[in-house]
């Protein structure tokens, strides 16, 4: 799809230059687009977290076009990280492992670890090659927000913040990786993505703890809940987690009470609302009402669609968005289990 013709070998070359000169540049992979810079340019880093607004605090994720090249960013490299390297990269995989004393500071947020992947997107992989060396990108929205799937999103998202957008075309994953924390004893998934606990551990032979199910009870929370009153008053599950959110409420409903919530919103409150549903459209629900998507049973399409979805729910004169709960049943990280993680974020609001 995206063969290396010249105009693309043109974008790449610009890109590069960019990222030599310490700019900023939007690079598409599988999960999300990415807000890169050179990742041993400290000023260049710097501008990572001013065009974000991202606390200084929340270190960056580095990108390597090989396996070999993590050698120059971590140490005490476990062999578990080899053999995950060799399965899962390149792909939607990040790998917390014990920073090199060489990187700057900043890119780690001063913390002793260092997060790496190799995307799986062809033109960034090019782009690497091109470039020769590590790039730091946090997904390219503005902090706290929803993380864009396509160009335009980054646009939206940045606008004039980045010097160049490498337009790859709409992620295909759709969610952010599979972050795997690997500098201690037992390997813990710190975010769930679409490389799951049981891929994880089929590769590595050890057992693989999910943080999300150590301390939550947040799905049997939800499921109990049946009105949107009742959903007002829930108790901020995980609020110690970044937020990937719309600007608009975003309220997680079953699929019993939903309607319920949908006609009480139109005749009771006087208000529109937009829905993300597994039901296709009911009749009484007209272009006066909101806007309501008809979502992907399947969980690869919901994630790949999720967020462009999000940010077109996310219009102005609407009281919220209600988002039908999607299937609960792989809770051992399967990628459902993502899913719920991602819009239990952005159904968490920070005051
Ligand atoms: O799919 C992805 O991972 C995308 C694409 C662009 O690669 N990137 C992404 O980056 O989602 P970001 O910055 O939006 O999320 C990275 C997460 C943050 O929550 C950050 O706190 C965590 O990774 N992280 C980075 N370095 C870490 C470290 N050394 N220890 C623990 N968490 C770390
Ligand atoms: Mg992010």
């Amino acid at each position: 799809m995206f063969s290396t013709n010249t105009s693309t070998s043109l974008a790449i070359e610009t890109a590069s230059q960019w990222l030599k000169r310490g700019g900023l540049v939007a690079i598409p992979t599988e999960t999300v687009y990415g807000l890169a810079a050179d990742a041993r340019n400290e000023q260049a880093l710097a501008k990572i977290y001013q065009a974000k607004n991202r606390p200084k605090t929340n270190p960056l994720i580095i990108h390597l076009s090989t396996p070999s090249a993590i050698e120059g960013y971590a140490q005490n490299i476990p062999k578990s990280a080899y053999n995950l390297a060799e399965h899962f990269w390149p792909g939607p995989l990040t790998l917390i492992l014990e920073r090199h004393p060489s990187l700057p500071k900043i890119v780690t947020a001063n913390q002793e670890s260092v997060a790496l992947r190799i995307p799986k997107h062809p033109l960034t992989l090019e782009l690497l090659k091109t470039f020769g060396g590590g790039l730091a990108a946090p997904s390219a929205n503005r902090s706290g927000r929803i993380s864009p799937t396509t160009a335009s999103h980054v646009k939206e998202e940045l606008g004039n913040k980045v010097d160049y957008i490498l337009d790859g075309g709409p992620c295909e994953v759709g969610i952010e990786s599979t972050i795997l924390l690997l500098v201690q004893n037992k390997p813990l998934i710190l975010r769930q993505g679409s490389i799951t606990a049981e891929m994880i551990e089929s590769v590595i032979k050890q057992t693989v703890l999910i943080r999300e199910q150590l301390n939550s009870n947040r799905l049997s929370n939800i499921s109990k809940l049946s009105s949107l009153s009742s959903l007002e008053n829930i108790e901020s599950p995980g609020s110690h987690l970044s937020h990937y959110a719309p600007e608009l409420s975003l309220f997680l409903i079953n699929a019993e009470t939903l309607l319920i919530n949908v006609r009480d919103i139109l005749e009771n409150k006087k208000e529109k609302v937009n829905v993300l549903s597994f039901q296709p459209k009911p009749s009484f629900f007209n272009e006066e009402c909101g806007i309501w998507i008809e979502a992907d049973k399947y969980s690869t399409q919901y994630a790949r669609q999720l967020y462009a979805h999000l940010r077109q729910l996310d219009t102005h004169g609407t009281c919220c968005i209600l988002v039908e709960a999607p299937p609960e049943k792989e809770k051992k990280g399967g990628e459902w289990s993502a899913i719920w993680d991602c819009l239990s974020r952005a159904s968490t609001r920070e005051f």
